[in-house]
């Protein structure tokens, strides 16, 4: 069995700065582009800055790659001039909000939104779109579920608003999906797989460690099932967050699930056992295409169903990062 899939999108996507983003850029190669997130140290919040990392990104992925980066910034308010600035940018897409201290490198998000509103307005007119980090700051299981009010709220002041739920979790984060139709979102590879039982059930499984925390069996179900029946809103981010070995294997874990390089081996895998391969192909780009009124660049890759051995470690440039199932199989790989 294989599948060609035409220009697929990582629509959330982790790449860091300097050795690491030498390291890891070239992983997600096989995918058309990917809309790549600000919380790099200091973040990403001029446009200025923006162009620098994107031509950083692009030496990173090599020369002959061809890789549409859809750049964010991260949220802070903004005048109209500076919101028509960003616009006027290549490679711009959108703004991605944190709330203050919710994760890696957020220190510097938003701790009222309230003060945020009239950006959003702006935003609203301009089809500037917001991508958010729905959580709160309760209990670890419970910040996705409490944070949807925030987004229920948002949805209703601002109904044209194209508002992206990064990495949903939950059923509850579905069911509110279909409520409003302004609503858009992502969703992991581990998301649609493990559970908290996975990451702490036995022994901690560090490098299943991310934010948000993978939910219970019922949450995955209803992910997946979303994701295989080819819910039209719901697009794949893998959220590929590479952290140093070090920092994973260590008291104080980073949160963060490195994917990018198995990802598009390990969806074809799952929907063909699910026997909803018709459906990948909207999941990885059609649907972001549509929501976004994205035209990535023409670049096929084919999947086949022989193994792929995803080494234990990616070592270069004086990093080590730690994959997904580091030393195992999947049964499904991109064919050369
Ligand atoms: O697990 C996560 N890692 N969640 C995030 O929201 C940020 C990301 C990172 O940058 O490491
Ligand atoms: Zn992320």
């Amino acid at each position: 069995m294989e599948i060609t899939l035409e220009s697929p999108l990582d629509m959330h996507l982790h790449l860091r700065d300097g050795d690491m983003l030498k390291l890891v850029a070239p992983l997600s190669a096989d995918f058309a582009g990917a809309v790549i997130m600000p919380n790099l140290v200091p973040p990403v919040t001029e446009p200025g800055a923006m162009v620098a990392y994107s031509e950083r990104i692009r030496e990173a992925m090599g020369a002959d790659c061809e890789f549409d980066r859809y750049m964010t910034l991260f949220f802070t308010a903004l005048t109209e001039q500076q919101l028509v600035l960003a616009q006027e940018t290549p490679g711009f897409f959108g703004l991605k909000l944190y709330p203050a201290g919710i994760t890696t490198n957020s220190e510097g998000g938003v701790s009222n939104l309230a003060e945020a509103e009239s950006t959003l307005k702006l935003m609203e007119e301009m089809g500037i779109p917001l991508l958010v980090h729905g959580e709160s700051h309760g209990f670890v299981m419970d910040r996705e579920a409490e944070f949807l009010s925030v987004y229920r709220n948002l949805a209703r002041k601002f109904p044209k608003l194209r508002l992206c739920m990064e990495h949903i979790t939950t059923a509850a984060a579905l069911e509110l999906l279909d409520e409003f139709e302004n609503l858009c979102a992502t969703v992991t590879l581990q998301h649609l797989i493990i559970t908290l039982d996975d990451v702490a059930g036995g022994a901690l499984k560090p490098h299943l460690f991310c934010k948000p925390i993978a939910k219970r069996p019922g949450d995955r179900d209803a992910l997946l099932q979303a994701a295989i029946n080819g819910h039209p809103r719901l697009m794949f981010g893998s959220d590929s967050a590479p952290h140093p070995r070090c920092k994973k294997e260590a008291c104080g874990c980073a949160a963060g699930v490195f994917t990018a390089p198995l990802a598009l081996p390990k969806l074809a895998e799952i929907f063909a056992q699910h026997g909803a391969l018709d459906k990948l192909q909207g999941f990885v780009s059609g649907n972001a295409c549509r929501i976004h009124g994205l035209k990535p660049h023409a670049k096929r890759v084919t999947l086949h169903d022989v193994p792929m051995s995803v080494p234990s470690l990616y070592a270069d440039y004086g990093q080590q990062v730690v994959p997904m199932y580091a030393g195992e199989e999947i049964s499904w790989s991109v064919k050369a």
